[in-house]
């Protein structure tokens, strides 16, 4: 990803988080410059930390799509909607699967509150994958698994329901494919960025976080 690219993804989020994240980045490097205390050391980590994300994002990570994690109100908003869906479908095992999965924030979440279920996330980016399969081994939920592979090529016609929080033209072009793809009744959730006709979303939830954030849900005729 590209500085261009950073700063022109759809995620106003992210071009806020950017610019604090220098400014704060030049305020903290002046303050340590001016001599080295202990309170030095809060700014000197969330430098380093600021630091490995900024590089990370604009060398390493080659998916085109940050990896910004859905925040608590919208993982909380995303999992009560998908809980809601499975319940109607208790009979059989229900599959959820998180599209670009990043640490996991948001697939921990799903997992924990529908047990039932069993939830995928995929993940193309090497350090958020490790991150987010590492956290399941120590801490579960068993329900949880993560496969680091591209999700284009991957089937998705035995999925239940497919969540993703991805650019404008990824989220389109996965409408697309899901599509494709889906079963009838399948569910689709996309954050942010709504999908293009023929899907028409059966729910739009807006909140505020500050941001205005919407979650667009479908559902597959
Ligand atoms: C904005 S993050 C969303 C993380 C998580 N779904 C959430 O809502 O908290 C998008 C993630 O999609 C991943 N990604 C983008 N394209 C991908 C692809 N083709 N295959 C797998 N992962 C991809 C990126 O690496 C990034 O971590």
């Amino acid at each position: 990803m590209t500085l261009k690219k950073f700063f022109s993804s759809g995620h106003v989020q992210l071009d806020i988080i950017g610019v604090g994240l220098l400014v704060i980045l030049g305020l903290s490097a002046w303050h340590i410059a001016r001599g080295f205390t202990w309170y030095s050391v809060l700014p000197l980590i969330f430098i380093f930390y600021a630091a490995f994300r900024i590089v990370f994002e604009l060398t390493i990570n080659r998916a085109n799509v940050p990896t910004l994690a859905t925040g608590f109100a919208g993982r909380g908003k995303i999992a009560d909607i998908l809980k809601r869906e499975a319940s109607l479908r208790m009979d059989r095992g229900y599959t959820v699967i998180d599209l670009g999965s990043g640490r996991g924030e948001l697939t921990r979440h799903i997992a924990k509150t529908i047990p039932t279920a069993r939830v995928i996330g995929i993940e193309l980016a090497r350090i958020p994958y490790l991150q987010s399969s590492w956290m399941q081994r120590w801490l579960g939920p068993k329900n949880l698994s993560y496969q680091r592979c591209d999700f284009w090529p991957y089937d998705c016609s035995e999925i239940d329901a497919v969540v993703f929080y991805l650019s404008r033209p990824f989220a389109e072009r996965a409408g697309e494919k899901l599509y494709r793809e889906l079963k009838p009744g399948g569910t689709v959730i996309s954050h942010t960025f709504p999908l293009l006709a023929p899907w028409e979303p059966v729910e739009v939830v807006q909140f505020r976080t500050p941001f205005k954030e919407v979650i667009y849900v479908y559902r597959k005729a």
